[in-house]
């Protein structure tokens, strides 16, 4: 049995109303690779979790931090109340997650504490788990050698030693609210730690990354 930690992104979730397609196939993927692993969904807050920081834009990080934490578990609850046969109370601490595993093979959560983002949150659980893999699903397919939305010779990078990534992501400078594939906290983790990392886009990629098929996506291991 595997122990499977994903970040899920908020603007899969809601990218601007609830998506109800993108909730049935992450439930059915989920519940059947539950037969076989361990899975904690970690959830992001996405456009929502911006929209009510900007109302505290006068307020200080940390009160910013704790109102998109919020935000990450009401994604979180919405998740869990449609699969059923996982948790139906949000963990808020990683011991209240390790002990909710030891009876449920899926676990869902949100943000667990302020100064970081669901993906590092993401990669702290898996830590603390030593989790096999840690899956960001995010809205882009991978990583690649330059921004492609900006530079049409821009190559996808299919698989990466976590040494390789950290020189690409020591690269791109880590403003507040810049996206990246994996942001600079979550990779370290990683990387400190060796937890293989999954990047891709799709509940249909995640379904081929947990039945061990080629998926469509960026791996670093
Ligand atoms: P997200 O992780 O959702 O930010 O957390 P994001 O990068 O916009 O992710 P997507 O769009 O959902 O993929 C929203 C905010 O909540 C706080 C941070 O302020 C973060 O920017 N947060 C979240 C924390 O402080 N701690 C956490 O563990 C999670």
């Amino acid at each position: 049995m595997k122990t499977v930690v994903i970040s899920v992104g908020g603007s899969a979730i809601n990218p601007k109303t609830v998506d109800a397609k993108f909730l049935d196939k992450l439930k059915t993927v989920i519940l059947k690779a539950s037969k076989k692993n361990k899975i904690v969904i970690c959830t992001g807050g996405g456009f929502i979790a911006r929209d009510y920081i900007r109302a505290l834009k006068n307020k200080s990080n940390y009160v910013q931090d704790v109102m998109g934490i919020h935000c990450t578990r009401l994604n979180a609850m919405l998740i869990a109340s449609h699969i059923s046969k996982c948790n139906q109370e949000i963990p808020t601490t990683l011991e209240e997650i390790k002990d909710l595993l030891a009876s449920l093979n899926i676990v869902v959560c949100g943000g667990l504490r302020p100064g970081t983002t669901s993906d590092g949150t993401t990669a702290s659980i898996a830590d603390y788990l030593n989790a096999d893999y840690m899956i960001n699903m995010t809205n882009v397919k991978g990583l690649y050698t330059k921004d492609p939305r900006k530079y049409k010779d821009a190559k996808f990078i299919g698989k990466l030693s976590h040494k390789e990534f950290k020189e690409i992501i020591d690269k791109v400078k880590e403003k507040p609210g810049q996206h990246f594939v994996l942001d600079q906290l979550a990779a370290k983790i990683c990387r400190q730690a060796k937890i293989k990392v999954a990047i891709f886009k799709g509940t249909n990629n995640l379904q081929k990354f947990l039945e061990n098929k080629k998926f469509d996506g960026t791996i670093i291991f």
